[in-house]
C-alpha cells in the first residue's frame, strides 16, 4: 500500500500510545524504513505486520486496531491531508458512500500503482443502507466498520455499523449501516 497509509498507522500510534511504543511496535513489525515516504508504494506485508505487531503491543484484537484505524483516517490523515477529496464527496453519509469509487478513482490520478477498493450503496432508505465492499485484500472489513463510523462523526450521523459477514465471499463483505 502507499506509504500515506503506513504513516497514518505509525502517526495514530504515536499520538494516542506515544514515540516509544511506537518504537517497540516498529521494530516488532521488523520496519526497516526511516521513515515512509506517502506516495511511494510498499509491499503490503509491511502494513499487515505494523498492524500485527500493533494488536501484540497494545493487547488489542488486529480488527480493533484497524477500526481504530479507519475511524483515525477520515479525522485525522484524510482530513488534514485530503480535505478537499473529501469536501467534493458529498455533505451526507449516503451522498459520501454512494461516491467512495469515484474518490478512490481520483485519488488514482495521484498514486497511479493504487489497488483501490470498490463500493456499492444498496436498499437505501431514509435512516439506512446496505453497503457492499469488494477489495483485492483480506482482512481488511474491520476498518471498513472504522472508516464508516468516522464518516458519521464527519456528517454528525452518529451511525450504527453492523458486519453481515459471509466466509464464503471474502473478498466481498456486506455491511448494514442505519442512523
Ligand atoms: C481523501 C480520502 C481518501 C484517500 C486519499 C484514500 C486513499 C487510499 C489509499 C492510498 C489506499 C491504499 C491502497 C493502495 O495503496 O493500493 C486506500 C485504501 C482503502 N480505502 Fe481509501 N482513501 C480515502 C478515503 C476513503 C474512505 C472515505 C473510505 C471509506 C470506506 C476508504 C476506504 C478504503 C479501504 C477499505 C481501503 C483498503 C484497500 C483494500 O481493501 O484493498 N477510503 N485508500
Amino acid at each position: 500500500m502507499y506509504g500515506i497509509i503506513n504513516t497514518a498507522v505509525e502517526q495514530l500510534i504515536v499520538e494516542n500510545y506515544g514515540n516509544n511504543t511506537w518504537l517497540e511496535i516498529k521494530k516488532k513489525a521488523g520496519v526497516a524504513e526511516e521513515q515512509f515516504v506517502n506516495m511511494q508504494p510498499y509491499d503490503d506485508k509491511i502494513t499487515y505486520a505494523m498492524v500485527g505487531a500493533a494488536a501484540e503491543v497494545l493487547r488489542l484484537e488486529a480488527a480493533e486496531v484497524l477500526e481504530k484505524f479507519g475511524e483515525y483516517w477520515i479525522l485525522h490523515t484524510a482530513k488534514e491531508g485530503y480535505g478537499n477529496l473529501l469536501d467534493m464527496g458529498g455533505n451526507n453519509l449516503p451522498d459520501f458512500l454512494k461516491n467512495l469509487n469515484t474518490l478512490h478513482f481520483k485519488v488514482g490520478s495521484l498514486m497511479p500503482n493504487l489497488v483501490p477498493p470498490s463500493f456499492e450503496v444498496l436498499e437505501l432508505t431514509s435512516n439506512s443502507l446496505l453497503l457492499v465492499y469488494t477489495t483485492k485484500r483480506i482482512g481488511l472489513a474491520p476498518m471498513v466498520v472504522g472508516l464508516i463510523k468516522g464518516l458519521g462523526i464527519r456528517f454528525n450521523t452518529p451511525c450504527n455499523v453492523l458486519y453481515l459477514s459471509d466466509s464464503s465471499k471474502e473478498f466481498s463483505h456486506h455491511f448494514k449501516v442505519s442512523w
